[in-house]
């Protein structure tokens, strides 16, 4: 099979034997969500004397770790030759399996990146009193070797989705409840459907619009539906018909992204070209001895023919002659500085738009005649 022939669709079947038939080297993402061997020894009641619905399905049983272990060495072994040479894996797993899942992968060469905890804002309170609240699952990020120099980090767009401060690796979401939730009559669809929020979040972090992702473990399709939605593609396995059916329709109804890449995509300040004060003399932006006012007209700075100013006794960068005047650490002189533009005082920031406007489109065409 092709991976064209299976993109954006859902094949039935166990993920053991499917992994070793999709085309190799072909996923920029794989996230996974194994049974947790949880092993349940007894079903559990709330204080009212409800049951409270927990994971005994079949898919979660297991006839002993050593079972169980090799099962997850196999199924990772499969995902490992799917993914491409600069994709990484995600696998999500709880205190039950996690460790087990960490070790093995770290066995056959996957070079673990992060753990990020799901700290979920509402769990379940542990009803028998007699351990901690169990509030939280861990997602081991990877790529697939040690070696592997390239794979996909939007740092910026972690950033802004934090409130313009680094991301960090706890993560508070709440669980899936509420409409999002897929059910079947009365009860839920699938005893342990992921919430959206958690997905989008590892796909925007971990590919870019237009990606493959692959989920061994599909359920009601979580995966396909926030890929969908973000313009990323999908691919998904899972062997129980009526996951399947779920997840078929949940991801149907979802009308997909809309076309405008921009939407989905933050650019990284790889993404713009790098320009310098002295570009901007160079193309008669500004000249030597031109002044530059900062701090609403308390700093002023002279440009020098080299690119750098003279502010208070001070020689440096834009950024450093304005972090020297206001006594800081670090100042972006571009938006620090302003020029006069006729009398009119506008960021220097404009000046370095209009270089990337004007200046560059023509350099790149004659890179592309071959002038030096
Ligand atoms: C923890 S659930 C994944 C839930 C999913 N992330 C979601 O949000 O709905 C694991 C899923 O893997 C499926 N599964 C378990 N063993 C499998 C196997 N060997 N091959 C394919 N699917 C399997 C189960 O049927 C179950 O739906």
């Amino acid at each position: 099979m092709t991976i064209h022939e299976i993109t954006n669709t859902i094949l039935e079947g166990d993920c053991i034997q499917l992994l070793d038939t999709l085309p190799e080297n072909s996923f920029d993402m794989i996230f996974a969500d194994p049974p947790y061997f949880l092993q349940l020894d007894r079903d559990l009641y709330r204080p009212n004397q409800t049951k409270v619905d927990s994971v005994d399905e079949a898919w979660d049983r297991f006839d002993s770790f050593e079972d169980y272990d090799n099962f997850t060495l196999r199924w990772l072994n499969g995902c490992r030759r799917a993914m491409k040479d600069d994709a990484t894996i995600w696998v999500i797993g709880s205190y039950h399996n996690i460790f087990r899942v960490g070790k093995i992968m770290q066995d056959i060469g996957f070079w673990i990146l992060n753990d990020v905890i799901w700290v979920k804002a509402n769990p379940m309170p542990n009803f028998n009193g007699v351990r901690f609240t169990n509030a939280h699952e861990t997602m081991i990020w990877a790529k697939k070797s040690r070696g592997q120099k390239r794979y996909t980090f939007n740092y910026q767009a972690m950033k802004m989705l934090n409130g313009e401060k680094q991301m960090r690796s706890d993560w508070e979401l709440p669980i899936c409840s509420g409409s999002e939730r897929e059910r079947n009559g009365g009860g839920k669809a699938h005893p342990t459907q992921k919430p959206e929020s958690l997905l989008r979040r590892a796909i925007l972090a971990s590919t870019n619009p237009g990606d493959i992702i692959l989920d061994p473990f599909f359920g009601t399709g979580t995966t396909g539906a926030a890929a969908k939605k973000l313009g990323r593609n999908w691919v998904g396995l899972e062997r129980n018909a009526e996951y399947i059916a779920t997840a078929r329709s949940r991801i149907d109804s979802i009308s997909g992204a809309l076309p405008d890449r921009e939407l989905y995509h933050t650019p990284s300040r790889r993404d713009f070209p790098r320009v310098t004060l002295g570009n901007l003399i160079e193309a008669g932006y500004l000249h030597e001895g031109d002044l530059l006012c900062g701090g609403g007209g308390k700093a002023s700075a002279k440009v020098c023919a080299d690119g750098s100013l003279i502010a208070d006794g001070f020689r440096g960068s834009i950024h450093r002659a304005g972090a020297h005047v206001q006594s800081a650490r670090q100042c972006n002189g571009w938006v620090f500085w302003n020029y006069s533009d006729g009398g009119e005082l506008r960021p220097l920031d404009e000046l370095r738009e209009k270089y990337v406007r004007e200046i560059i489109p023509a350099d790149s065409e004659k890179q592309g005649e071959g002038s030096v």
